[in-house]
């Protein structure tokens, strides 16, 4: 099974491959926001890989809609495939005045 470490949140497990980003965060307690309940409609769930990148499920089209930067990933939609290293990526408020 591929360990799966969130670097910025100091919680890491072995889970089955095939699971995503956002259900490991789940499963292992890290904080990552989903407020789609992950149907991939929100882009909340943002996720940088950066250890073993090619460990993550190849990029689908429904995540280049978003065009959120290089290596970032939506972690409702990426699959982990072997052992890797991830940081979730916030989003920053919008301040209305
Ligand atoms: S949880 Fe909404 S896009 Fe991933």
């Amino acid at each position: 099974m591929p360990k799966v470490v969130f670097l910025d949140q100091g919680v890491r497990g072995e889970l089955p491959e095939g699971t995503t980003p956002l259900e490991a965060a789940r499963i292992l307690g890290a904080r990552m926001s989903s407020i789609c309940g992950g149907a991939g409609t929100c882009s909340t769930c943002r996720v940088a890989c950066v250890v073993n990148p090619e460990n993550l499920s190849p990029i689908d089209p429904l995540e280049e809609a978003y065009d959120m930067g290089p290596g970032v990933r939506l972690g409702c939609q990426a699959r982990i495939l072997g052992d890797v290293g991830l940081r979730i990526v916030r989003i920053e408020r919008a301040v209305l005045d």
